[in-house]
């Protein structure tokens, strides 16, 4: 039997990724030409979603039936727009949350440029002021992708103010972090190379251990922790039918 984690070497896995990109449902262009266009124009483009991750948002959406989609932590709208391709046939709607005002002021310019205005609403300030002001709403599908030291609290305020539908799903983003919630020894190569600030790699990881810790022992909600992409926690309520 294979672990749940295979050891590709990085080119191996880079292939892999490119195998599953071509072998899944291609994106619609305008996504491959946004993220092009946010990595010339904005620093710290590989925050964006994967392509592949793109491609599992959009059959999620479709899958799943969702109306409505939360997508906290817009940055210049990638995975916005990915939602909105997958609820096309429905015609559902998004909101995405973004605090900083250059990554807001980017994702309007996307929103404008792709016709996405009355389908994606992008809403600018803190994500847990805004995810407050959403009593009353509820959502199929809300991903986590802001700051990992909030995940706890935005889980907290979906299932206090019943945000999450009976049968909808939360994805959180970046859950193993690059692997050093499990091993942030030296023979971990992301523990060395690749973390500019070894203060925000230590914070980072301190902060997706807790929440790992948290969400597996809250007894609200089933998660199982896909370790694709960095990782992504799929998560249900217990009372799902
Ligand atoms: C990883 S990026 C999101 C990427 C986006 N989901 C995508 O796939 O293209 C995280 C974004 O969350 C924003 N963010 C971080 N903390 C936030 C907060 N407390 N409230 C709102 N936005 C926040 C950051 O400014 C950043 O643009």
């Amino acid at each position: 039997m294979l672990a749940g984690v295979l050891p590709f070497p990085a080119e191996v896995a880079r292939a892999v990724d490119e195998y599953c990109c071509s072998h899944s449902t291609a994106l619609p262009p305008h996504l491959a030409e946004h993220k092009a266009w946010t990595a010339e124009n904005y620093e710290s483009p590989d925050r964006m979603s994967s392509s592949l991750q793109a491609q599992l948002f959009i059959f999620l959406a479709s899958d799943r039936r969702a109306k409505r989609i939360l997508d906290i932590g817009a940055f210049s709208g990638y995975s916005a727009l990915a939602w909105k391709e997958g609820m096309k046939a429905l015609g559902g709607e998004v909101w995405t949350l973004e605090n900083d005002p250059v990554m807001v002021d980017a994702c309007a310019k996307a929103l404008s440029k792709y016709d996405a205005e009355g389908k994606i609403h992008l809403v600018s300030g803190p994500a847990i002021d805004t995810l407050r002001t959403f009593k009353g709403v509820v959502f199929d599908i809300i991903y986590f992708d802001a700051w990992k030291g909030e995940y706890i609290d935005y889980l907290n305020i979906v299932l206090e103010l019943g945000l999450l539908s009976a049968t909808g799903i939360i994805l959180a983003d970046d859950t193993i972090c690059r692997g050093l919630v499990a091993d942030d020894s030296d023979r971990n190569p992301n523990a060395i190379d690749s973390w500019k600030r070894p203060n925000l790699r230590r914070a980072v990881r301190a902060h997706v251990h807790a929440w790992n810790e948290y969400i597996i022992k809250d007894e609200r909600v089933d998660v199982f922790l896909l370790p694709a992409f960095n990782g992504m926690s799929m998560i249900k309520l217990k009372t799902a039918a």
